[in-house]
């Protein structure tokens, strides 16, 4: 299953404890244990400059809040030998909104290494220089970068060979451009409320017809910016 080597994934962030039960648990773990992935955490602060190792300074120009100093960042990436780097992402607010194509476009190109900001904001040089993309999770603001960082690199390993089964990839949300059809699992009846009839009939197109209609229901309803899209069958 996995002769190849494991997808690199580095992580340049001030806080590398905050990752530490999520590295042990979950979706993530499971690859690390199989040899999918290898997972680097880099904390600029050992490149921090001067006696306090200075990370962040005043914004030039006024204004609130730090803003990260260029040095450590660089440091901390070029410290990655570039045939580990891939490409070097800067997780900010300001950058296009990560989506599962994204996703399948990192996890096609074999390493990652990911900048999550802090404070205020990274200085300028870094997107400029340093890193290759700007990506953002949403339209909300975070206080740091670190959970992007983790749903970024979630999305990314969940899709390498061997991860999960390959079945679930291509059933999901947004595979096919739609929102995932419900599920039921037992028991049957809970609290007076029934699975649908058609899942337990046992009849595979009536279930395949039922979770289609409902997919396409649900995300007229709730999503209806996804119809219509390029890359969605229309049929
Ligand atoms: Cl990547 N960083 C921060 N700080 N806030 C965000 C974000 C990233 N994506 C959405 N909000």
């Amino acid at each position: 299953m996995s002769d190849q080597s494991p997808f690199q994934c580095s992580i340049i962030t001030l806080f590398p404890d905050l990752f530490a039960g999520w590295l042990e648990y979950g979706g993530v773990a499971r690859a690390r244990a199989k040899g999918l992935v290898n997972v680097d955490l880099i904390n600029p602060r050992q490149f921090g400059i001067g006696p306090h190792l200075q990370v962040d300074d005043y914004p030039f120009g006024g204004g609130a809040g730090m803003v990260m100093r260029p040095e450590p960042l660089f440091d901390a990436v070029e410290a990655i030998p570039l045939e580990q780097r891939g490409p070097v992402v800067l997780l900010t607010p300001r950058g296009r909104t990560f989506n599962q194509a994204s996703a399948h476009e990192l996890a096609n190109g074999g390493r990652l290494t990911l900048i999550a900001g802090q404070y205020e904001g990274v200085d300028e040089r870094v997107a400029e220089h340093l890193a290759t993309d700007q990506l953002s999770i949403g339209d909300y603001v975070l206080s740091g970068g670190e959970p992007a960082a983790m749903v970024v690199v979630d999305a990314v390993v969940r899709l390498l060979p061997g991860a999960i089964d390959t079945e679930s990839v291509r059933e999901e949300s947004f595979a096919d451009g739609l929102l995932e059809y419900p599920q039921y699992t037992r028991p049957a009846v809970f609290r007076d409320w029934a699975v649908p009839d058609v899942l337990i009939s046992g009849h595979h197109a009536n279930v395949a017809k039922w979770r289609t209609d409902q997919a396409r229901a649900r995300t007229a309803d709730v999503r209806p910016d996804l119809l219509n899209r390029s890359g969605r069958t229309s049929d």
